[in-house]
């Protein structure tokens, strides 16, 4: 798909995922290309008398927000989120994710779970029958990470430790490192959660099974909604 054509239909998406937004309401705000332009057409709003307050998942949404005057606030000063528009790196039959493409699955797990309607925004690039064509994102501590690489490894993973362009290894907002972990088809999503959730050492995975309430797809100039 042509690069134009996507951008096109991340627009497309998160200007459908607007209409999620209620004033007064408290908005999580995702991380990623689509998620910016679902916070620039929020920031549009916020100029045009929306008011709501936005929790971002993110110090690069955070820094986008605050230049475009949306007011925003902490989870230390408020735990429960109204809507959360954010993407995704895929999206299966069953609305399970893989996200964390962007780096920042710890920070929008951490928003999703105090989120009562989760909006997932994509093109339509996104969408698969089976999840695990994307390398699956794995945030490790760094004096875990050899140890987390094997014990992925064992579970049938190439993994591959995330560096910048510089070589050095890549730095999550809370300054760990992500791991890619390349399974192929992920046919036991749900069994593989578990399993890395229960590995000492990772701190979060880029599986979000259960959460997403609502996925919003853009195909050309179609948005199609998908519900759990
Ligand atoms: C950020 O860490 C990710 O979870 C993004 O939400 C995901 O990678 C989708 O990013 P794009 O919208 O840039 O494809």
């Amino acid at each position: 798909m042509p690069n134009d054509q996507k951008d096109q239909e991340k627009e497309a998406a998160a200007r459908a995922s607007l209409r999620f937004v209620k004033d007064g309401n408290v908005v999580g705000l995702g991380t990623g290309s689509t998620a910016k332009y679902f916070i620039q057409l929020l920031g549009e709003q916020v100029k045009g008398g929306l008011r709501i307050r936005g929790i971002p998942s993110s110090d690069r949404s955070r820094e986008q927000a605050a230049s475009l005057g949306i007011p925003l606030t902490t989870l230390d000063e408020c735990q429960q989120i109204d809507v959360t528009v954010d993407g995704a790196d895929e999206v299966d039959p069953q609305l399970r994710l893989i996200k964390g493409g962007g780096g920042a699955l710890l920070r929008e797990k951490i928003v999703a779970s105090a989120t009562r309607q989760y909006v997932i925004i994509t093109d339509a690039s996104k969408r698969v029958p089976v999840l695990g064509k994307f390398p699956l994102p794995v945030e490790v501590i760094k004096f875990a990470q050899a140890l987390v690489t094997k014990r992925i490894e064992a579970l049938g993973a190439k993994v591959i430790l995330r560096q910048n362009s510089d070589g050095k290894p890549y730095l999550t907002d809370e300054n760990n490192y992500i791991l890619d972990c390349h399974f192929g088809q992920i046919r036991g999503a749900d069994g593989l959660a578990n399993k890395l959730s229960d590995m000492p050492g990772v701190v979060e995975h880029g599986l979000f099974i259960g959460m997403a309430s609502v996925v919003l797809i853009a195909n050309g100039s179609e948005v199609v909604e998908l519900r759990r």
